[in-house]
């Protein structure tokens, strides 16, 4: 019975987005191949997991931030697989500790191989959190954290690409609602990010515009970052999975009215993770050197967010090239980044 039902799902998500069937014949073998997959726990990430093993990848980390859940992961991904011992690990990875970060990120210079990063850990948070990094939850985990594994996680790609082989490929999970982000630089002289922690006034918490505005600057950084960093080093991409349904991200918003509205407009307008998933496994294994710095969306180049185009936005991304290498100054990042283009 359940399986006439996925049956159907795959039926009408593909008769709403035909151009899946498409990604779905990519025939890619990554039999021999490591990847290190964030968020893996749940949701689109764990799709991506699944995905990613079924075309035979030898190794794969689960970044996760609860263990625990990382485990239960592990367990469903094996059921009905043949594969090594070893051949999946859950690696501890918490987005809200800088340290956490680095940590991780020492741990996988001792790996055999990387071949494969997806950045997918993300989060749309309803109440205003401020982590102890001084720092709005959304802001820290979508763009900040997202920012920092990837600049740490580049030279490892670069060190463990093996001879005659292409470069490795990064890929950052994004969305088109960066879009509708109203962000505006501020006019007075104060940090772009410091004004995204900031209590509004008396204003509530505009959450919606927070996750938007937290993907949108993960979409400048990456304009910047891939003008400087070579597509020798490693292919980066950024991919939009889709409004997908069934994963976690709502979960601020369960149990409410307004969270039963979203569910039904997401389970009529959406796609499952499964969907989502290729679309980022796509973006990840099926393009080569000639995607550097593409933002794909169902496996073809797109526009970003229109801002990103325009002499403002231009400025956004100097300011906020230029207030994140202040951020992540403990870290070296620059130097880091100065070492993989020379
Ligand atoms: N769903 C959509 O319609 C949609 C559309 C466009 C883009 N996206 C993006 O797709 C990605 C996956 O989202 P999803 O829909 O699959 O939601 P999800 O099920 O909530 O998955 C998000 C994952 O990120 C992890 N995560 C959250 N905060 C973290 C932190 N501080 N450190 C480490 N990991 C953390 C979560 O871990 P826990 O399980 O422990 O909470 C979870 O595994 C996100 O980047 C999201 O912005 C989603």
């Amino acid at each position: 019975m359940w399986k006439v039902l996925l049956r159907l799902e795959y039926t009408v998500c593909y008769s709403l987005h035909p151009e899946l069937l498409i990604l779905r014949s990519v025939g890619v073998d990554l039999v021999g191949k490591t990847a290190i997959v964030t968020g893996s726990s749940s949701g689109i990430g764990l799709e991506c997991a699944r995905q990613l093993l079924a075309r035979g990848l030898s190794k794969l980390i689960l970044a996760v931030r609860d263990e625990k859940k990382g485990a239960v992961a592990r367990e469903d991904l094996m059921s009905g697989r043949d594969l090594k011992a070893g051949a999946i690990e859950i690696w501890h990875m918490d987005y809200s500790s800088y340290g956490s970060i680095m940590s991780f990120a020492d741990r996988a210079k001792a790996l055999e191989a990387l071949d494969i990063v997806v950045l997918n850990a993300g989060i749309y948070r309803i109440p205003r959190v401020i982590l102890p990094t001084g720092h709005e939850e959304d802001i820290q985990v979508n763009y900040l954290s997202t920012a920092f594994l990837t600049i740490l996680l580049l030279p490892i790609l670069e060190a463990k690409r093996r001879p005659g082989t292409e470069p490795g490929c990064l890929t950052v999970v994004s969305s088109s609602v960066a879009a509708w982000s109203r962000f505006k630089l501020p006019q007075d002289g104060r940090p772009l990010l410091t004004t995204l922690d900031e209590p509004m006034g008396t204003a509530a918490f505009d959450h919606h515009q927070q996750y938007c505005t937290s993907k949108l600057l993960g979409q400048l950084f990456l304009v910047e970052l891939t003008r400087r960093v070579p597509s020798s080093v490693a292919t980066i991409t950024y991919v939009h999975p889709g409004l997908c349904y069934g994963s976690g991200l709502a979960r601020d918003s369960m149990g409410t009215i307004a969270g039963f509205i979203a569910g039904i407009i997401f389970r009529i307008f959406g796609r499952s993770c499964v969907g989502g998933a290729q679309a980022i496994v796509d973006a990840a294994v099926a393009h080569g050197e000639e995607a550097h710095g593409h933002y794909l969306v169902d496996g073809k180049p797109a526009k970003l967010a229109p801002i990103v185009y325009t002499p403002e936005g231009g400025q956004m991304a100097q300011r906020l090239w230029k207030e994140t290498m202040s951020e992540l100054s403990f870290a070296g990042v620059e130097d880091i980044i100065e070492a993989l283009v020379s």
